[in-house]
């Protein structure tokens, strides 16, 4: 059984922990998507673990990780992400492969990504500022540094040099500081030292893995909603997160595909800017991003939160085929007088049940609710039928409104506060 777990909503749904469960069922863990934008973390216990590029996976001993064709690496962001794991005791010697023909994120990708933010002004995205979008650019543009080139001295040299002198054509007309190609070639090749046994033919591996007939599980960074395609463009990450960054950032064919998880907040959030109709900006908001520790796992942002939005969800179950649902963070609205969802929108007097394609109409979507009634607690809970008649018709609801058996229901951050239904 291949299995992909992705976000059903604006990322942080709770994915690193949904995919250290499935990992349990899967011989390899494979991140197809993104960078080290990402944020997924696992609580085992006492132990918390923040996975930025390499697969959730590896928290499993066992395990083999790869990092796909379709991610952009930050060398410097793996090592560190290496030697904090190193601390925490997890070593990936021998079972992490790196993908040659991934991107490599450059030091020019970040500066020109604070760039364009500062030029957008009020109307900026709220990246990263990892380097993703700049570093995509550039392999859209045919004209990245791909993990193969730090095998080449000569290869790399050249591309570095012939990309810096462009960049540096951008920092005249800015104003800042220039780079150095050489500095970077030297940097780039110690770190080529680094990664040297980690780089693999990652798209043959995987096919035979699953000519193999053992199981790949794919772990999506980011979510539905921030897809460049599909999402709230462009107010989005510059990958793709639904279904289809699966094949084309693996190289393994929907046919190695058998089921789809999409993991779901029991309420929603976002962190940086773009239309976001259920958002809940006073004390509700608050309440709900304390008792939820809605920070983010990357850049420590205090998250937007609101209602959960179905309107939203049931988009990104079509987009992906979503089979099963992974709801997360139930526990988060314990104790809670009422719990609304978002079953709709009003727009210019209209109610429409779709997500507009342009950003200015979605702007002005107000959201139509259901209301619950709240329930007193579900964490320690390991029966569904054990859950409080309130939150189960909460989650009863919610199947129906989406067509999708929700499977997976955690009540805590970590592994036993799960009900496997
Ligand atoms: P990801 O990017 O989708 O992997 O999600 P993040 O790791 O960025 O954010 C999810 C946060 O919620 C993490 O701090 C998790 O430890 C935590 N978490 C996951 N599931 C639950 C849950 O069911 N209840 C609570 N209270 N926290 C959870
Ligand atoms: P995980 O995998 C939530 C958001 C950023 C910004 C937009 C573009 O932990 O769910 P980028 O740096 O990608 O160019 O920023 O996307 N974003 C995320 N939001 N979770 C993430 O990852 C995100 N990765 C990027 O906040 O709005
Ligand atoms: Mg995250």
């Amino acid at each position: 059984m291949n299995r992909l777990v992705l976000g059903a909503q604006w990322g942080d749904e709770g994915k690193g922990k949904i995919v250290d469960i499935l990992s349990e069922d899967a011989d390899v863990i494979v991140r197809y998507q993104g960078g080290s934008n990402a944020g997924h973390t696992v609580c085992i216990e006492d132990k918390k673990y923040i996975l930025h590029l390499i697969p959730s996976g590896i928290l499993h001993k066992d395990k083999i990780c790869v990092i796909g064709n379709g991610v952009v690496i930050d060398p410097a962001s793996f090592l560190e992400e290496k030697r904090a794991l190193e601390e925490l005791s997890v070593n990936i010697e021998n079972r992490l492969m790196i993908s040659e023909k991934a991107h490599l994120v450059m030091p020019y990708h970040k500066v020109l990504d604070e760039i364009k933010e500062l030029q957008l002004g009020d109307g900026k995205i709220g990246t990263t500022k990892k380097g993703i979008g700049p570093c995509y650019v550039d392999k859209y543009n045919r004209v990245g540094i791909r993990v193969c080139d730090l095998l080449s001295n000569d290869i790399l040299k050249d591309k570095i040099h012939t990309n810096v002198e462009q960049v540096n054509k951008l920092c005249d007309l800015y104003k800042i500081e220039r780079f150095d190609a050489d500095k970077i070639f030297k940097q780039y090749k110690e770190y080529a030292y680094e990664l040297k046994d980690y780089i693999r033919n990652t798209v043959y591996y995987l096919n035979g893995v699953v000519k193999n007939g053992k199981s790949v599980l794919f772990e999506g960074a980011q979510g539905s909603l921030l897809d460049v395609d599909f999402g709230t463009y462009p107010y989005v990450t510059s990958s793709s997160p639904t279904v289809g960054g699966a094949f084309t950032g693996t190289g393994l064919s929907y046919k190695a595909l058998n089921n789809v998880v999409g993991v779901m907040k029991a309420y929603a959030t976002r962190v940086g800017n773009g239309p976001f109709p259920s958002e809940l900006t006073g004390e509700t908001g608050e309440e709900i991003r304390q008792k939820g520790a809605e920070f983010g796992a990357t850049t420590g942002r205090p998250r937007r939160c609101g209602w959960l939005d179905l309107v939203a969800v049931k988009y990104a179950v079509m987009l992906s085929g979503i089979e099963d649902i992974a709801l997360t963070k139930l526990d988060v609205l314990d104790e809670m007088e009422d719990v609304k969802v978002c079953v709709g929108y009003e727009y210019e007097g209209r109610k429409i049940g779709y997500i507009p394609s342009q950003l200015e109409e979605f702007a002005k979507c107000q959201p139509v609710y259901k209301t619950f009634k709240g329930w007193n607690k579900t964490n320690d809970i390991s029966q569904y039928s054990d859950l409080p008649k309130e939150a189960r018709m909460y989650i009863e609801y919610i199947e129906n409104f989406l067509g999708v058996r929700i499977s997976i229901i955690s009540t805590g951050a970590k592994r036993e506060e799960t009900i496997i239904r």
